[in-house]
């Protein structure tokens, strides 16, 4: 197959945002990204036009920049607007939160008011098992249950914060708060650990850095409107050259 053809094989795995394909290369997949939302574990669903592009081109710009700087990911290139060719791996079955800002779940759960700054960056572990909400879990849970092992979640924590430390220091420059995000980790055959999935206004918090606005999934959660129009304006944030 020649390289940047859509050549998809068989539907390996669907889930709410995106589509992952098998090509001819078992070493490769395809990812399709949808327009579909979903929040509060599938329980709220929408779809709007636009977001499955919007999420596809922010990813696939934001990835060869981590890659560029010391985070290997599953990421070759953009297929086209809905599609990007992706190295197969084994998901983690760990989502991992890296927080600079108290929001969500973590405000929630602990009574911090939302937007409270946090005095060094929280990484945070959640089983991914959408039957059950994706609980969070620390990582003896993920040792022990055989999730991950020690080194690999060595491995993990060191790059979600290399992440945190790229992405925080990108968006200020172009006027975005990262507030929190959430990250998947997959295994080559090979064994190595790399970044997968996306990175998004679903998988991220964005503010703007002058109003505080969210720019992210939380419109659609919190039925703010302008979900469109704030993933709009994130793409555009993040192509501006500064
Ligand atoms: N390189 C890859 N190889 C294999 N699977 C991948 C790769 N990148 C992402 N995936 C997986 O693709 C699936 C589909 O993505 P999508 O974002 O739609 O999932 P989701 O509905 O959010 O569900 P989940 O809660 O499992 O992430 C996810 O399970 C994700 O882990
Ligand atoms: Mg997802």
């Amino acid at each position: 197959m020649t390289t940047g053809e859509l050549n998809r094989g068989e539907l390996k795995y669907e889930g709410k945002a995106k589509r992952v394909y098998a090509t001819a290369n078992p070493a490769e997949y395809i990812v399709e990204y949808k327009d579909d939302a979903t929040a509060f574990n599938a329980q709220k669903r929408g779809t709007w036009e636009g977001k499955g592009q919007t999420n596809n081109a922010i990813t696939a710009h934001l990835y060869p920049q981590l890659e560029a700087a010391g985070i290997p990911t599953h990421f070759i290139e953009k297929l086209d607007d809905r599609h990007q060719r992706v190295k197969a791996v084994v998901i983690v079955p760990v989502e991992v939160i890296v927080r600079n800002v108290a929001a969500g779940s973590f405000s929630k759960r602990l009574g911090i008011e939302e937007g409270t700054p946090l005095s060094r960056p929280v990484v945070e572990y959640c089983y991914k098992s959408d039957a059950l909400g994706d609980p969070l879990i620390n990582s003896d849970t993920a040792i022990a249950l055989g999730w991950a092992t020690q080194e690999d979640l060595k491995t993990i924590r060191e790059l979600a914060l290399k992440v945190r430390d790229f992405l925080t220091d990108y968006f200020a420059q172009r006027g975005v708060r990262l507030i929190d995000f959430k990250l998947e980790f997959g295994k080559l055959a090979d064994g190595e650990i790399v970044l997968a999935d996306e990175i998004s206004p679903d998988t991220c918090r964005f503010w703007d850095a002058t109003t505080n606005e969210k720019l992210d999934k939380d419109r659609f959660r919190r039925d703010l409107g302008g979900e469109a129009e704030a993933y709009a304006e994130m793409l555009r944030r993040v192509t501006t050259e500064v």
